[in-house]
């Protein structure tokens, strides 16, 4: 005889008839439902008729900090406790060519605090810093824990991917959310975002919420109720926590591409970055500043981290790092030891008149057509591929003059991208002025 899925107290479609006729879930079911199906003995057509229940009956804060909680503990947390700083975690829902992390990481340590970042690859048209990093020749991201907390404890930072041990809920929810069309409801969101970045140890978090074409959430409200989910479920769990709502109807810097990033991250910690990206870097990481108390006012905070980027102090740490994860530190030197790709493309304007538009997610995906990103899990990236935007929203364009660069390596696809970057390109006759980037601070 099969057995009936069932597990301690209500039975498993209890809860779902529960949650389905809009009741609230405690504490405890939510246990039994995240354990039962971690431990494969929830099956999947239960917990998909869970989750569209959530999806369509959503969750309460109480609720949401509770799967937020149980998530993180499905699996191995990586403790900080014993480590001396102040441990930090940032975190962006998703955008294109944002290269802050490879900016942050070294300028955060620098200013005296200990990062401790997982972070993730490519999927869909935004790009992921593991896939950057890892086109520093030699340099290595797949560290074992002890080799990961070790550096830690003796550098004050290091950068790994996520291991399959840590958030087992969120990873196996995911899959299903996905075929299931469960990914867009804002408790899961929630949830899946806060429990890895519980589980990460960090004390202080900041979220760089994307809005725009380019986002996850493109439209401001969803963004905002996310940041506030977000935040308000942080607090709870006992971090201290901030959101930024940021612009990413354009991609954020001149770059998009893995070792175009990574050139680009290092040309912001030599101080000669473009704008967009030092003043973003430097807002997010001033958070961090004022939650570990190294600083009390934000503006002095903001002003510290454009000091460290422009006095090499960020710079020597980024070089630490490198070093330190086995890969080649002559890169911050000589580019030429990065991955290049064999042919560059100009895009020419069409006409002379100003860059009203440049569609962030079309060029996300222009970047993914060349082999920058990945379709699915699984696809090799190209690191040497991209994007390299001459022209941004307010710049002038000149008939005949290039608006972009395809930095290509095979003629696949390159139809296709050449005309996505194109159509991305909108230009006017009336000067627009560029989109404020930091849009909205949501704390606690
Ligand atoms: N990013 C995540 O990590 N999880 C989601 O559910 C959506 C975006
Ligand atoms: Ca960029």
């Amino acid at each position: 005889m099969r057995l009936k899925p069932r597990i301690e107290g209500m039975k498993t479609v209890d809860l779902i008839r529960k949650k389905r006729d809009g009741g609230t879930l405690t504490r405890v079911e939510i246990r039994n439902l995240i354990n039962g199906f971690v431990s494969e003995k929830i099956p999947d057509y239960q917990m998909s008729a869970l989750l569209m229940a959530i999806y369509f009956r959503g969750m309460d804060e109480e609720e949401t900090a509770s799967l937020t909680d149980i998530m993180a503990h499905s699996g191995e947390m990586l403790d900080l406790s014993a480590m001396s700083g102040f441990p930090v975690d940032k975190h962006s829902t998703g955008g294109v060519g944002d290269t802050t992390s490879l900016v942050l990481i070294p300028l955060l340590a620098s200013a005296g605090l200990t990062v401790a970042k997982l972070s993730g690859r490519a999927l869909g048209h935004t790009g992921g810093t593991i896939d950057k990093l890892e086109s520093i020749p030699g340099f290595r991201t797949d560290l074992s824990r002890k080799e990961f907390l070790a550096l830690v404890e003796d550098s004050g930072f290091a950068l790994a991917d996520h291991t399959e041990d840590m958030v087992p809920a969120d990873r196996l929810l995911y899959e299903l959310r996905d075929v299931t069309s469960t990914i867009d409801s804002l408790p899961l969101i929630t949830a899946s975002i806060m429990s890895k970045k519980i589980a990460g140890g960090a004390r202080g978090i900041v979220i760089d919420v994307k809005v725009g074409a380019g986002a996850f959430l493109p439209r401001l409200e969803d963004s905002r109720q996310l940041a506030c989910g977000l935040v308000s479920i942080g607090t709870q769990l006992g971090r201290k926590i901030s959101a930024i709502i940021t612009d990413m109807s354009q991609p954020l810097g001149k770059m998009v591409g893995n070792s175009l990033e990574v050139k680009e991250a290092i040309r912001t910690l030599k101080g000669e970055g473009p704008q967009d990206l030092e003043d973003l870097s430097c807002e997010l990481g001033a958070e961090l500043l004022l939650f570990s108390e190294k600083e009390t006012r934000q503006e002095d905070a903001v002003q510290k981290l454009h000091e460290l980027l422009h006095n090499g102090a960020a710079l020597d740490k980024f070089r630490t790092l490198i070093g330190n994860q086995s890969g080649d530190p002559a890169v911050i030197e000589d580019f030429s030891l990065l991955p290049t790709a064999s042919k560059q493309i100009n895009i020419l304007a069409p006409r002379a008149g100003v860059v009203t538009e440049l569609n962030a997610l079309m060029i996300g995906r222009a970047a993914n057509l060349l082999g920058a990103g990945r379709f699915v899990k699984g696809d090799t990236v190209d690191h040497a591929v991209g994007i390299e935007l001459i022209k941004k929203i307010g710049d002038r364009a000149e008939k005949g003059k290039p608006l972009a660069i395809l930095h290509v390596n095979s003629a696949a696809s390159l139809e296709e991208a050449r005309a996505m970057v194109r159509e991305a390109y909108k230009i006017g006759e009336r000067s627009v002025v560029a989109p404020e980037l930091v849009i909205e601070r949501i704390a606690a």
